[in-house]
């Protein structure tokens, strides 16, 4: 008797996905072998490298501790949805350049780590950057790379438009 796992649907890369899968099973595992989308990393598999990092909603997760079942209508983002139309997202660009990337098993999560932080401070300081990335763990670069990587990414995003401001005379 085989048995028939319920279709799971949420959005991923800003595309419908449906995927049939035990609820439990880890949104990690269901990227990588279900959706064959292998960028994202399994480090440690128990929350605490921030190598399986993806967005969820907005949100950075630890994909290794999200139930698939967990995912159903939610708007996923994993490394594979950085680059658009065969360029790299700044992210990738500013690793590339600054050499924030050596072995890549912590890369992916690495780079989601500083796209939503960008995305929230885009002119973060250094300390800001640290306590950014600090759920993500390298055991390759010291981190000092990565940071200026972050740091020259945030050189190459515009200041966030600002409000206009009505005094009322
Ligand atoms: S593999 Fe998920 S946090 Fe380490
Ligand atoms: S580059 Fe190897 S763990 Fe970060």
């Amino acid at each position: 008797m085989s048995t028939s796992w319920p279709t799971i649907r949420f959005i991923l890369n800003g595309k419908a996905c449906a995927v049939q899968a035990p609820p439990m099973k880890r949104l990690l595992d269901v990227l990588r072998e279900d959706l064959h989308l292998t960028g994202t990393k399994e480090g440690c598999g128990e929350g605490e490298c921030g190598s399986c990092s993806v967005r969820m909603n907005g949100e950075l997760v630890n994909s290794c501790l999200v139930p698939v079942l967990q995912a159903e209508g939610a708007d996923i983002q994993t490394v594979e949805g950085l680059a658009s139309n065969g360029k790299l997202h700044p992210a990738q660009q500013a690793f590339l350049e600054c050499g924030g990337a050596q072995c890549g098993i912590c890369t992916p999560g690495m780079l989601m780590a500083a796209v939503q932080l960008i995305e929230r401070n885009p002119h973060p300081s250094i300390a800001e950057i640290r306590e950014g990335l600090a759920g993500n763990l390298c055991r390759c670069t010291g981190f000092m790379r990565i940071f200026e990587s972050v740091l020259a990414l945030s050189t190459r995003t515009p200041e966030p438009s600002q409000e206009k401001v009505h005094h009322a005379r």
